[in-house]
């Protein structure tokens, strides 16, 4: 069964609150819904050291992958931060998440305004099948 999408958002929002963001103090939790239909939390974990942070998007797909291997396909993406407006994921991100799948959606919600649905390809317009095949 398909997960609804409130439950997604419930998710992510729950996840952001695991956030380690103590230099920023901007928490973020994202959900990746996979092709099999398994469920990925992420959320931000920073570092002292700021270009070792690693974002709630990466999180999410790294998870993805250590559990479905070279298979994982990316679904479905859902993020949550608790601001004014929706965000869009970072570059690093969007790189991140092409390299698994290609046509799927990116879903951003926030605490004070309508959610953004972004496609992937137009995140990252015109990216090369980069995936090597063994
Ligand atoms: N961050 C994410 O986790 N995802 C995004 O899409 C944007 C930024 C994190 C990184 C850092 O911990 C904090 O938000 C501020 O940039």
């Amino acid at each position: 069964m398909k997960t609804k999408h409130k439950e997604l958002v419930d998710l992510a929002i729950q996840v952001s609150k695991n956030a380690y963001a103590p230099y920023s103090k901007f928490v973020v939790g994202c959900i990746i819904v996979s092709e099999f239909g398994n469920i990925y939390s992420g959320c931000n974990v920073e570092n002292v050291s700021f270009g070792l942070t690693n974002c709630a998007e990466r999180t999410a797909v790294f998870k993805g992958v250590s559990e479905e291997g070279d298979e994982f396909r990316i679904e479905r993406v859902v993020i949550y931060t608790p601001t004014e407006v929706p965000i869009t994921p970072c570059g690093a991100c969007r790189q991140v998440l092409r390299e698994f799948g290609d046509d799927f959606e990116v879903i951003s919600v926030c605490r004070g305004s309508e959610e953004i649905r972004m496609y992937i390809n137009d995140l990252l317009p015109n990216s090369p099948d980069i995936r090597i095949k063994s």
